[in-house]
């Protein structure tokens, strides 16, 4: 296991502790509300919220966006259901593709990432208990979980997973379900690591009446689409190119 994972696993650890009190779950409750403030994810989650629809995350990992959303849902939006979805073994080890390899970034390596988090779902359903935050852990790969999962409207949909073909199973399968005002963030959109993000984004907006936009905060760049209202989509022949990646 590399450094980096062991330091994330007992991060968590150390944050099971915390909860096991209640002096230290108000503290932790405290703690992601500070986190909140800085975050263009959060930002962009409240904007959304007062749209129709839930809201899902494709791309879990230790589920630290996952708490975040969470915490901000619980105050703003109880309502609401968080889909949190992702394997929680890493990626779909035989859909990792030229496309996907930034420089000096090598397959092997690529196939190892995110393995660590078979502990997650269960520590995020204790999370959603403590704070009675409406989430629903969704294990399983994107191509099998995302088709299966009954039709509902989302207001907010958080795409954080990295390769080509994780982006385009979930943008084929969600897109259409985004309200109009809803919001989707691209976590690794232009970013030099992941070119296949960027082109999946691309590609499937390429014929799609939706501009790329992006959101500074606390150091932090996120890109995101904001689903036009139908009446407000340019025509076709006026749209203009969409942001190619760096
Ligand atoms: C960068 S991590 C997510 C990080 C998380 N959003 C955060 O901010 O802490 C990417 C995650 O995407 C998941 N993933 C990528 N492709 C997937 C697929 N096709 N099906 C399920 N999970 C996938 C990996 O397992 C990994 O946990």
């Amino acid at each position: 296991m590399k450094r980096v994972d062991r330091l994330r696993i007992s991060h968590d650890d150390e944050i099971a502790t915390l909860m096991e009190t209640e002096a230290g779950q108000v503290e932790y409750w405290h703690r992601l509300d500070n986190e909140c403030t800085q975050s263009p994810l959060i930002r962009l989650l409240q904007e959304s919220l007062k749209h129709e629809g839930d809201v899902i995350e494709c791309g879990v990992y230790r589920g630290s966006s996952t708490r975040l959303m969470g915490r901000r849902m619980r105050d703003l939006a109880p309502g609401k259901r968080l889909f949190a979805c992702d394997s929680f073994e890493g990626f779909p080890q035989d859909r990792i593709l030229d496309t996907d390899l930034g420089p000096f970034r090598f397959r092997f390596k690529i196939r190892r990432k995110f393995r660590h988090a078979t502990d997650v779902p269960g520590r995020l359903v204790s999370f959603f208990d403590a704070y009675r935050v409406n989430g629903h852990v969704v294990k399983g790969f994107f191509s099998d979980t995302l088709p299966r999962m009954p039709r509902r409207k989302y207001c907010f949909m958080f795409i954080d997973c990295d390769i080509y073909e994780s982006h385009l199973d979930c943008l084929n399968a969600l897109y259409d379900q985004l309200v109009p005002g809803g919001i989707v963030v691209f976590d690794d959109y232009a970013e030099p690591k992941w070119p296949g993000a960027s082109r999946a984004v691309d590609e499937f907006f390429a014929d799609q009446p939706a501009e790329l936009e992006q959101l500074t905060l606390g150091g932090r760049t996120l890109w995101y689409v904001r689903k036009p209202q139908a009446a407000e989509a340019p025509p076709r022949a006026d749209k203009p190119p969409l942001l190619k990646s760096a």
